[in-house]
């Protein structure tokens, strides 16, 4: 298949590299800055004096605007968009994971563009530019660091959209793996099945896959699992936290898609209904719906699973690919388990009812408007199906 592959961000990594933020910031020709953040790990961690610090030592101002919340809110995003416009800030940087970065992409949009910003998430209209954006990540899950994508939610209905396009990608982005060891297990663990799910998603589709795509897919997810372990053993191993944070960022930049023809990502939008919703973490909802959508999915190409067993899970071929395939989806259900992720919307925390259920596959559907997944097309009554499935 043709692609395109556009991964423009300046990626600075390792231990210390956030002392450099104000040097990376004046690279860019920019003056006055927005210092994103969320909830306060960033604050009680130290991590957003030290950033002031580099910036004043570059003679970069700056304001702040923290209270991102995970599934982050549109509500934040126009309170930024207001205090921006009223300062006159020309870089946004977002110091913080998904929640904080894709906020501020979403800020960038309504900076750069006339009218309202969830027009964009709405697709109303596309977006015509964005401000630039850098991050200081500190937490690795999302891949938002790299990719073109910002997910909000809006909370008049609840509804949580996706907008994608180049103009928001990070100008830079400081990965300082060590950042990360103050996350809770839970938080790391959801991230890691994040990280591996933004390459599954590229990897089971119905297209004939490029050999080299597909051997630096597998070799990502069976790193991220195995660090994920060493990972739930000892928070602050630090190689095991720099492999992670290097496996988010190219899960996620549209490497391991190279000649895939785009992936499924139905699991994804399935997920983000539960975020809107329910509010849970992206990752622990993706883990508690991915066996459900495989079980649902795999006959439409079961060789697909049934690689995925042997070249992730070691499963010898006995060439039953229907066999195989269950048994591969069967085993990544362990892992979940084993790193302590949720395989069903009762072990996520969520109780839902029958009428909760039929809205979010509504939504997911957009209200009967388009079908989600390539692996096979899934309208509102398929999704029904896989919220049910589910359920445990
Ligand atoms: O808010 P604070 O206090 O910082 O706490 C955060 C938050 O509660 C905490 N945290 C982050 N770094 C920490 C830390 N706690 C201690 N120490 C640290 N170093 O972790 C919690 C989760 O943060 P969040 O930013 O929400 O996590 P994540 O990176 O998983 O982002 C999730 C969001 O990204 C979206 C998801 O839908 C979700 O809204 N996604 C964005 C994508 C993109 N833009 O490309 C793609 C993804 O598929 C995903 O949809
Ligand atoms: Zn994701």
């Amino acid at each position: 298949m043709n692609f395109e592959y556009f991964t423009p961000t300046k990626v600075v990594f390792g231990r210390g590299t956030e002392e450099r933020t104000g040097e990376l910031v004046k690279e860019q020709g920019c003056h006055k800055v927005l210092i994103h953040y969320g909830g306060g790990s960033a604050v009680r961690s130290g991590l957003i004096d030290k950033i002031c610090g580099s910036l004043e030592a570059s003679g970069i101002s700056y304001v702040m605007l923290g209270g991102v919340v995970p599934n982050p809110r549109l509500s934040k995003v126009r309170e930024g968009i207001r205090l921006c416009r009223e300062e006159q800030v020309d870089f946004l940087l977002a110091v913080g994971g998904g929640s904080v970065i894709d906020s501020a992409k979403a800020i960038g949009y309504g900076l750069a563009n006339e009218g309202d910003v969830w027009d964009f998430y709405d697709r109303k209209r596309t977006a015509a530019g964005c401000m630039p954006v850098g991050a200081v990540l500190t937490i690795a899950a999302a891949g938002s660091e790299m990719s073109d994508s910002s997910v909000i939610t809006n909370e008049d209905g609840w509804i949580k959209r996706g907008y994608s396009s180049n103009y928001c990608r990070c100008r830079f982005a400081v990965m300082d793996p060590e950042l990360t060891c103050t996350l809770p297990d839970y938080q790391t663990q959801s991230g890691c099945v994040d990280i591996m799910m933004h390459t599954m998603e590229r990897y089971f589709n119905l297209s004939d896959n490029m050999e080299l795509t597909d051997g630096i897919s597998e070799a990502l997810i069976r790193t991220v699992m195995k660090n994920a372990k060493l990972l739930k053993a000892d928070a602050a191993n630090y190689e095991a936290r720099a492999e992670v944070m290097w496996a988010s960022s190219l899960s996620h930049n549209g490497l391991t898609g190279c000649g895939t023809g785009g992936g499924d990502w139905a699991s994804h939008q399935i997920e983000h209904e539960l975020g809107g919703m329910f509010d849970v973490a992206h990752g622990a909802g993706l883990a508690a719906i991915w066996g459900s959508w495989a079980r649902y999915v795999y006959r439409e190409h079961p060789e697909r699973f049934a690689r995925f067993a042997v070249q992730i899970f070691g499963l010898e071929d006995n060439g039953d690919p229907n066999a195989l395939a269950l048994a591969g989806i069967e085993k990544m259900e362990e892992f979940y388990r084993s790193v302590g992720m949720p395989t069903s919307l009762k072990e996520l925390g969520v109780e839902s009812t029958d009428a909760q259920i039929r809205e979010m596959a509504e939504k997911c559907s957009f209200f009967g408007k388009r079908t989600v997944g390539v692996m096979k097309k899934l309208d509102a009554s398929d999704v029904e199906a896989i919220y049910r499935m589910a359920r445990g």
